[in-house]
């Protein structure tokens, strides 16, 4: 499933915040990822890891380096080019579920398709679908305050998926949930994009949750601490999924 080019290339790539006191919250990063890779971003708090994820995203620019988005670069693209790049490629999932409150179950997910003009009868199978997918058909009628914290989770990942995207990010995806709603949320998430070989960018605090993706790249003050585990061999034993063939060697 992997190709030769990387879906997405940070060279060089800095951001510096502006106002009375300038910050740099990432200084002079490169990185490759790869399609399909599974993946966490770990590191103290303002270490620069959501300043990474928006960047990755295209939600915002980097002031200095290039972004290549499946070999384009991202500098190049006009604003209506990145909100199609965006649109058609990247799902997000954020810590605050981010759902329409008003809307149902179904009409959250249902909304992105109909933004990307998406004809009635392929919405509903694609809603249907992904709804199906995160066990949540029951509730497709309810609203989002009467779900629980890992339910509305489940609505943001179906309304992600049902987008198509070849890459998943998330921030903090499961940091208003308690243990066991966490646990059940990282599991459908990584099922979820193994099987469709979607690339999944984790920004976590959770090491369980880093524990479970083949590839963790620690950021330290905006640079890249560490990076274990890029399909190159040196993946780190007991990490990822082939960790315990690796161990038991
Ligand atoms: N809009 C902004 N303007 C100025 N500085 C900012 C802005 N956004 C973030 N920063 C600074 O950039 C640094 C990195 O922030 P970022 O949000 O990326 O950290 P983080 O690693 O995600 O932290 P956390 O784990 O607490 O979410 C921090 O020092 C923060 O204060
Ligand atoms: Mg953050």
């Amino acid at each position: 499933m992997k190709s030769a080019e990387p879906i997405m290339q940070l060279i060089s790539v800095s951001k510096e915040y502006g106002g009375e006191t300038p910050f740099l919250a990432l200084d002079k990063v490169s990185l490759a990822i790869g399609e399909g890779e599974l993946i966490s971003i770990i590191g103290p708090s303002g270490s620069g890891k959501s300043t990474m994820l928006h960047l990755l995203g295209c939600l915002d620019k980097p002031t200095g380096g290039e972004i290549y988005l499946a070999g384009k670069a991202v500098s190049k693209m006009n604003e209506r080019q990145l909100a199609g790049a965006r649109r058609e490629m990247i799902g997000f999932v954020f810590q605050a579920f981010n759902l329409v409150p008003t809307l149902t179950v179904w009409k959250n997910v249902e909304l992105p398709l109909m933004i990307k003009g998406i004809e009635p009868r392929l919405r509903r199978e694609i809603v249907e679908r992904n709804l199906a997918a995160v066990d949540l058909i029951d509730k497709a009628n309810s609203v989002p305050s009467q779900l629980s914290g890992g339910q509305k989770q489940r609505v943001a990942i179906a309304r992600a998926l049902a987008g198509e995207p070849k890459i998943l990010l998330a921030d903090e995806p499961t940091g208003n949930l308690d243990s066991k709603s966490s646990a059940e949320i990282i599991q459908f998430i990584i099922g979820l994009c193994r099987k469709r070989g979607i690339t999944v960018i984790f920004v976590t605090h959770d090491q369980r949750v880093a524990e479970q993706t083949d590839r963790v790249i620690r950021i330290m003050d905006g640079k890249v601490e560490s990076d274990v585990g890029k399909g190159n061999g040196e993946r780190a034993e007991g990490t990822g999924r082939n960790g315990a063939t690796r161990k038991a060697r």
